[in-house]
């Protein structure tokens, strides 16, 4: 039972892969589905176009979720009336062993990821034919069905979408200690860059190259996104991953860094913001400080029944208290939300449900329309938070040129705004963005990454270690 391409000192995903497939046969036979098969291909070997330089491998979400498989070009067949698990596996050359060392034999697969069977892609027409599948259930993305093109006349994509979908949505007790070590790793290693982050020093890449480093020597050998490690002004773009500026002379400047990586799969999605010089001062400290008391008015309301929206709807209103104190704007509290402008600061959604992948699958459940208000038109996720669901809140103020040009060039958004305050902030301060990953629990959160420092007195501790 030997094979070069698993890793045998991994923990086995396959009890959890197991109660996964429960779960999603469970949602299956709720909506009336008892009987037939369900079909889902693996995620192929990738090369860089034109060469054979392999892209590296990461399983496909929802085949990890039901398999726990980490080999390419598998495939696999769930028996709803059995439950039995097929895992078919290519034909491997002579040559693979070669290159590859020996290749996984249907024996290890088996024994390795506790399903039934395991064949070779060959054979899957001939399995399908021996279950005599009424039906062939397949995801809605499924496109490449020439494999089991003698049943096309029983392919059925109406239901085992969602009912991966629901069961992904919902995180079990197994799924959260990997979500845990996950965030462990990507936590750690923004210490690590809380503590290297000199003015001056090093570029955002050898930051994002620490970071990096941090995560691959302790398992995190996949980021789970690309990390934005954002200096000054540049803290202002989103989704920055140019990280190819030098970091702020000015000590008092913020670097952004919002990075995470997987383990095993799970993904960890955290974002902190801190001065460079490690201690927080004037209009920084201020737009800090805003973004921490949205962040922490959200994770003492979060609890099962509560809608999504509305705690977007919470960091907006918290935005604007702490905007008008700080004298960026101007005005009655509910005619400046009414009027859309703590969004000109807070132009993002507060968080995405966060699991197999970073924007997790399952935001908007079918019929559930987008809000077309600024902000909440990016809301990943509109739901009534349950037990297990497991979310980032990441709110954040930001001052970005494409926004603000455009508002103060409106006499109609000055009205509310100090002009001369908000250019000043706009001078220097990019954005701020606080990100933790948090699960639902009966009573409130689990929050798997609150223990990153982000008060203000713990960063500045960390920093002058
Ligand atoms: N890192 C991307 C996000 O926070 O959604
Ligand atoms: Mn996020
Ligand atoms: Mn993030």
């Amino acid at each position: 039972m030997t094979t070069a391409s698993v890793n045998p000192s991994r923990r086995s995903y396959a009890p959890l892969a197991r109660e996964n497939r429960q779960k999603v046969l469970k949602h299956l036979e709720q909506a009336g589905i008892t009987s037939g098969v369900l079909y889902l291909t693996g995620m192929k070997t990738e090369e860089r176009k034109w060469t054979d330089c392999e892209v590296p491998f990461r399983q496909e979400s929802n085949f990890f979720y039901l398999t726990g498989v980490t080999e390419p070009d598998c495939h696999l067949v769930i028996d709803v009336a059995s439950q039995d698990a097929h895992v078919f596996i290519p034909k491997f050359s002579e040559d693979h062993a070669l290159w590859m060392g020996p290749p996984p034999t249907e024996t290890f697969i088996k024994e390795r990821y506790g399903v039934q069977h395991c064949d070779v892609v060959d054979n899957i027409v001939k399995t399908l034919e021996s279950l005599k599948a009424s039906k062939v259930h397949i995801l809605e993305q499924e496109k490449d069905l020439a494999a089991i093109g003698a049943f096309k006349d029983k392919i059925d994509s109406s239901a085992l979408s969602t009912a991966v979908t629901e069961a992904r949505m919902i995180k079990s007790k197994g799924e959260i200690e990997l979500m845990r070590r996950a965030a462990k790793i990507s936590g750690d290693a923004h210490i690590a860059l809380m503590k290297a982050a000199k003015p001056g020093k090093d570029t955002e890449r050898q930051l994002q190259a620490l970071f990096e480093y941090e995560c691959f020597r302790n398992d995190g050998r996949y980021q789970a996104y690309t990390p934005i490690v954002a200096s000054g002004r540049n803290g202002s773009v989103l989704h920055y991953i140019d990280n190819t500026d030098p970091i702020a002379q000015d000590k008092r400047d913020l670097l952004l860094v919002d990075a995470g990586c997987e383990y095993e799969c799970y993904a960890a999605d955290i974002t902190r913001t801190f001065p460079i010089g490690g201690k927080f001062e004037g209009d920084w400290k201020t737009t800090y400080e805003i973004v921490l008391s949205m962040q922490n008015a959200v994770l003492a309301a979060i609890k099962p029944g509560v809608e999504w929206e509305d705690m977007h709807k919470l960091a907006n209103r918290v935005a604007a208290e702490g905007l008008l104190k700080a004298g960026l704007i101007k005005g009655d509290l509910d005619t400046l939300i009414a009027n859309h402008i703590p969004a000109l600061f807070f132009p993002h959604g507060l968080g995405h449900s966060i699991g197999l992948d970073v924007h997790d699958v399952g935001g908007y459940p079918k019929g559930v329309p987008r809000l077309t208000d600024p902000g909440l038109k990016y809301l990943r996720m509109r739901r009534t938070l349950k037990p297990g669901m497991a979310v980032t809140v990441e709110p954040g103020i930001y001052f970005v040129d494409a926004i603000l040009d455009k508002a103060l060039a409106d006499s109609n958004v000055t009205q509310y705004l100090d002009v001369e305050v908000v250019k000043r902030f706009r001078k220097t301060v990019g954005g701020v963005r606080i990100e933790d990953d948090v699960v639902v629990t009966e009573t409130g959160v689990d929050n798997l990454t609150g223990w990153v420092p982000k008060e203000v007195a713990d960063i500045e501790k960390v920093m002058s270690a």
